[in-house]
């Protein structure tokens, strides 16, 4: 039996009210896989992961989780059916400790479930335990996007959805952060979407990539073929030709 996509994106037109962004777009996101999203600045990629998780507005096309149908389903709904979503920056509850934002992270959970859970984040993320009682924003940005994924694996999603992870970190923070995602793959079976402006990096690790231009698909095949097309990573990613 061959197991259904992970995310079926057919078709999608979509925006904000009247300002058209996504125009007709297409992409299969497999099981386990790390899933990258590349393109220029006010491409689209931002717009395409809010509108996975059931942000913006649809005109035509469809989402469909594990093969069900999520187009008009409310962000929550998704939430529950197993997709989490990271946005850039306000991910944490800055005024929070980091205690409490674990808490918060997983407020829906039976108590005993939620302490069991916070207990086995703090092994994959064990600098926290050190931070417990200190409020997120005195962590560095790399801290705090790890802190963010901590919260979101508390729910225990079957798929990662982030928005530039990466962006504004140093590079060892950064290889941090990726290096947790190969982790959440390989030890968890998560499924990774991933935008990120720092294509190299992105495309070295995914699997498969879309390429948007203009909110539409210029590319979409392996990300190592992207990685290695002169032409379009001179033209639209800012790569080396
Ligand atoms: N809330 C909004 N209302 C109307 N238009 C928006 C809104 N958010 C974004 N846009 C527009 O949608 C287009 C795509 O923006 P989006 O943020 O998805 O691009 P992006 O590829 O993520 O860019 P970046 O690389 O800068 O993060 C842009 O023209 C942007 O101005
Ligand atoms: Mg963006």
């Amino acid at each position: 039996m061959s197991e259904a996509p992970m995310i079926e994106v057919r078709e999608l037109n979509a925006g904000y009210g009247r300002f058209h962004i996504l125009f007709d777009v297409s992409l299969e996101v497999e099981p386990r896989e790390i899933f990258i999203i590349v393109g220029p600045n006010g491409s689209g990629k931002s717009t395409l992961l809010k509108t996975l998780f059931g942000l913006t507005k649809v005109y035509s096309g469809s989402v469909k989780l594990e093969g069900r149908d999520i187009t008009r389903i409310p962000p929550h709904a998704r939430a529950k059916l197993g997709m989490a979503y990271l946005p850039q920056v306000g991910n944490v509850f800055a005024e929070l400790t980091v205690a409490e934002n674990l808490k918060m992270a997983g407020y829906t959970l039976e108590a005993s479930e939620l302490e069991e859970r916070i207990r086995d984040v703090l092994e994959v993320f064990p600098f926290l335990k050190q931070k417990l009682n200190a409020k997120a924003k005195t962590l560095s940005g790399g801290q705090r996007q790890l802190l963010a994924m901590a919260m979101a694996l508390i729910r225990e999603p079957k798929v990662f959805m982030f928005d530039e992870p990466t962006a504004g970190l140093a590079p060892k923070a950064a290889k941090e952060i990726i290096d947790k995602m190969l982790w959440l793959r390989k030890e968890k079976g998560k499924t990774i979407v991933l935008v990120e402006q720092n294509a190299k990096l992105a495309l070295e690790i995914g699997d498969r990539a879309i390429l948007l231009v203009s909110g539409r698909v210029a590319y979409r095949g392996k990300a190592s073929e992207l990685l290695a097309d002169k032409e379009l990573g001179k033209k639209y990613l800012g790569l080396k030709g």
